[in-house]
């Protein structure tokens, strides 16, 4: 088995500045550690396969997609990320930084979408070939805001376009990970300062791939 305290992702609301918090991230630890021993990616991608699938279920055309197939391909993306890219990075010894994992599938499809809890556990066991993150920082919004944030970009994706409860039901899904995880998830307010909490995922970053 390979030594996942390494393998850290910042998960959490559409607009939550999570993205801008993994690039800050990102360039303190490479300072540190050097490039060649971190690996910044991301879901659904990582990979050129999953990049392709990733385009698939963005696209704000694919209006028809039944739920259950968008499940399917959010976890097909995964596996081959896994596989290529993740597993490969860990047993090397590198520090992996993701921009969403599998918490995001538990959020959207299965309490945005509705498909539950443990349909959505029980198709990712296949996915993450038994991988999951060290630590997980959760950024959480209330959705208005997020959607705010959101609405300054000049184009939205297929997820990001739905209704607000769509969104309402993702931070309930997001709610039960971190009361489920507690001793891997960390909640990020991310309504504090940029600064804020650059410092303190840093911190804890830290703390945990020198355990
Ligand atoms: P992205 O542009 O990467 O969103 P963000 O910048 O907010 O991280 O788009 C990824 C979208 O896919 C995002 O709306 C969340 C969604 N998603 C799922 O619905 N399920 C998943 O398993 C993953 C990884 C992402």
């Amino acid at each position: 088995m390979v030594d996942n305290k390494k393998f850290i992702t910042l998960d959490g609301m559409d607009g939550s500045g999570k993205s801008t918090q993994l690039h800050l991230l990102y360039e303190k630890l490479k300072n540190e550690y050097g490039e060649d021993k971190i690996l910044i990616t991301r879901e659904p991608g990582g990979t050129d396969i999953s990049e392709q699938i990733r385009q698939v279920l963005l696209n704000i055309e694919n209006k028809k997609m039944d739920p259950m197939c968008e499940c399917m391909l959010y976890a097909a993306a995964r596996v081959q990320h896994v596989n290529e890219a993740i597993l490969p990075a860990l047993a090397e010894g590198k520090i992996v930084l993701c921009d969403r994992f599998l918490d995001s599938s538990v959020a959207y499809q299965g309490f945005g979408r509705e498909l539950g809890l443990d349909t959505v556990l029980k198709i990712n066991s296949y996915a993450t070939n038994g991988v999951e993150p060290g630590l997980t920082f959760m950024f959480m919004i209330d959705h208005e805001k997020s959607l705010k944030r959101k609405e300054k970009q000049q184009q939205l994706d297929r997820l990001e376009s739905e209704g607000s409860s769509f969104h309402e039901k993702i931070y309930q899904g997001y709610q039960k990970m971190i009361e489920l995880y507690p001793e891997r998830v960390v909640e990020v307010n991310a309504d504090d300062t940029i600064e804020h909490i650059h410092k303190k995922i840093y911190t804890l970053t830290k703390k945990q791939i020198e355990k």
